[in-house]
């Protein structure tokens, strides 16, 4: 039965595609990106922050490109990777959309690469951070991040500041065994010592009886990784539990010290010392200038990572479609996606076009509190970095 209904798919599929792009293109149909995200449920501030840049892209640079009309098609998966394959068949098969965007967490990204493949629809991933997601399918572009990436910095860093044991705490997924795994590594390498490794559920964690085991075993640091919408519940935890009083300090990936987040965590979170890619406090014009529009256009939110991995990807899949001459197609449309070179909110980014992955600057932030508010401040850069879960 169930492989009856995929040949069906396919074929379903395969007639849908046949010739529709030049046909679109010839009769000026628009162009249809289909946007799925996390709306409601735990990752909704997923969503939020990169529906709100993708509009925020289309409001700046127009809704025409090279004479074709943007149609933006916002669906939500509500985070579970089932919703995410039904509604990008739907997507794919009824609205005959030209490119499939967004994905908050990595089963939805997963979950979608065997149907970009049949299809030769572009999948770009505008919030999924697993290393392998890009090996998932050849239609697969990035522009967010990868844990390996932001993780190696973090375990540069420590040692060289007085942290040399740690327990780890990750979310227990794909993206937190990731970032588990390349900072270990890299710690270890470095002289130091991992003292135990605590993996959390991504479904309703609880993280009290972990920090207590962390507690316990009192190492110098605790490294976390926790996806985007779950750091203030563990910082708020962290305080609570007197860890900091405890002499262990926290220090994490950017998804803990999330932008969207950070300003509401309290003075818990001052001094906390991160890597990753991208600060809503990164100094320079092209940041300064997206921050404002960004929060102008959304009653003040801040945006962060997740907002410019879609602020991103929509400039990317513009520069495509220009390059295509309007014209699209799965195959053109990702060829013109392989090697943009662009200066993005968080700094120069380029797509590697044999991975086609993101490569682009990692930072080490400290959290400070400026006019009264919490930002990440950078205060040190490791350039051009790409993802080292490629190498192995
Ligand atoms: C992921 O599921 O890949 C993911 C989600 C949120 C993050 C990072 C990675 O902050």
């Amino acid at each position: 039965m169930r492989q009856h209904k995929r040949s069906f798919l396919k074929t379903a599929i395969a007639v849908a595609l046949a010739g529709s792009a030049s046909l679109a293109f010839a009769q000026g149909a628009p162009f249809k990106i289909g946007l799925i995200l996390p709306m409601t449920g735990q990752q909704a501030t997923t969503g939020r922050q990169i529906e709100a840049a993708a509009k925020l892209w289309m409001a700046q640079n127009g809704d025409t490109v090279a004479g074709r009309k943007i149609e933006l098609v916002v669906k939500d998966d509500t985070s579970l990777p089932d919703q995410t394959r039904r509604l990008a068949q739907e997507l794919v098969v009824n609205d005959k959309v030209d490119v499939l965007a967004g994905f908050g967490i990595t089963p939805s990204a997963l979950a979608v690469a065997p149907i970009a493949t049949q299809s030769k629809t572009p999948e770009v991933v505008m919030a999924a951070a697993t290393s392998s997601i890009t090996e998932a399918s050849p239609y697969v572009v990035r522009t967010s991040f990868t844990l390996p990436q932001v993780s190696v910095a973090i375990a540069d860093w420590a040692p060289k500041n007085g942290i040399k044991s740690v327990v780890t705490l990750v979310t227990d997924y794909g993206p937190g065994i990731d970032a588990e795994k390349y900072f270990s590594e890299r710690f270890i390498l470095n002289g130091g010592k991992v003292m135990d490794k605590l993996r959390v559920p991504l479904r309703n964690p609880d993280f009290a009886p972990f920090l207590q085991k962390v507690r316990d075993l009192k190492p110098d640091a605790l490294f976390v990784f926790v996806p985007s919408g779950a750091g203030a519940a563990v910082m708020k935890q962290f305080g609570e539990r007197g860890m900091d009083k405890a002499g262990i300090r926290l220090i994490a990936t950017g998804d803990v010290t999330d932008d969207d987040q950070l300003n509401d965590m309290g003075d818990v979170a001052l001094g906390v010392v991160t890597s990753h890619h991208y600060s809503a406090a990164h100094p320079s014009v092209a940041n300064r200038k997206f921050v404002e529009a960004f929060e102008k256009a959304n009653k003040g939110m801040r945006p962060n990572f997740m907002a410019v991995g879609g602020y991103d990807g929509m400039r990317v899949i513009y520069e495509a479609l220009k390059k295509t001459g309007g014209k699209g197609g799965g195959d053109a449309l990702l060829a013109a996606m392989k090697g943009q070179i662009f200066e993005s909110p968080r700094g120069p980014a380029y797509i590697d076009a044999q991975t086609r992955d993101i490569v682009q600057n990692v930072y080490l932030r400290k959290v400070e509190k400026k006019d009264g508010k919490l930002w990440n401040v950078e205060f040190d850069v490791i350039k051009d970095v790409k993802d080292p879960g490629k190498s192995k």
